[in-house]
């Protein structure tokens, strides 16, 4: 386990599967957590998770769609918790499985708005504190569907290659000021987003395309994070880590 002890890390979307589970390891790695969602209750359980692991959490529901409202946040985070070290732009929807002939101009722009708008104002609004103390770690959640593409859910695969685009950006704008950015893409992992009643001979059947044959979990993830946000991962910048059983290369 990689040591974030005296580090604090704002997690978006940690109301619930991944995030959460970010939110569970990293504290146990010693960081605070500043703990964002919509989900009032799940900000409420994660930070039962992080007080039961002995660290400190600062809770922030909001849309991550809603700059000023974020930016409030984050200001009020770093005067009564600490400012921003580690920032892993989490939040997001999923695909729904749409075809391109049925996504609606809505569905479109919640999509990018969550997604890639939410990632790029959190990013702008914790990098001027984290250039003052010439430290900092961004952390963009993609996809394998990011990588690869998908049959179905083109806004969401389009969303998901943004962030990896936007991570090669900043990796090359704020590497002079010791600040890191790197993305985890994400295999099929068990979470609210998508588990559907009904899915189990669909997700059996793809599990046989996974060369390590399983499903991934949470904490999969989230070691990956833990890694990036860790000192030890001080030279790795612009990269894409990809915890998926080898399914893209399969
Ligand atoms: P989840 O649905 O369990 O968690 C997503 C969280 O984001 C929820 O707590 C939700 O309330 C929050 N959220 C959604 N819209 C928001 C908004 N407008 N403002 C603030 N918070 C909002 O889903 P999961 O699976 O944990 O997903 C986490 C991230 O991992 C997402 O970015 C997802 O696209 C990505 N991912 C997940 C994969 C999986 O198989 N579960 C695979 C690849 C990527």
């Amino acid at each position: 386990m990689y040591s974030l002890v005296g580090r604090t890390a704002l997690i978006t979307g940690s109301g619930s599967g991944i995030g959460q589970s970010h939110a569970n390891i990293l504290s146990k790695a010693g960081a605070d957590i500043i703990i964002h969602d919509i989900n009032a209750e799940g900000v409420e359980e994660t930070a039962r998770l992080v007080e039961a692991n002995g660290r400190k959490s600062f809770k922030l529901v909001c849309d991550v769609r809603d700059v000023a409202a974020m930016k409030a946040g984050i200001a009020e985070a770093a005067s009564t918790l600490a400012p921003v070290d580690i920032l892993v732009n989490n939040a997001g929807i999923g695909s729904q499985r749409l075809s391109l002939l049925d996504i609606d101009e809505d569905t479109y722009d919640a999509m990018i708005d969550i997604n890639i708008k939410g990632a790029f104002f959190t990013t702008q609004t914790v990098i001027p504190a984290m250039q003052e103390r010439k430290f900092g770690r961004i952390i963009n959640t993609s996809s394998i569907f990011g990588l690869a593409g998908n049959v179905h859910g083109s806004h969401y695969c389009a969303g998901k290659a943004g962030l990896i685009g936007l991570t090669r950006a900043w990796a090359q704008e704020f590497g002079p000021d010791g600040i890191t950015v790197n993305t985890v893409a994400p295999g099929f992992i068990p979470t609210p987003m998508t588990l559907r009643p009904g899915d189990e001979n669909f997700r059996a059947a793809r599990c046989e395309r996974i060369p390590l044959g399983h499903e991934g979990e949470t904490q999969d993830i989230s070691h990956a994070v833990a890694y990036l946000a860790s000192d030890e991962a001080g030279y790795v910048t612009g990269q894409t880590i990809s915890p998926n059983g080898g399914i893209v290369v399969a």
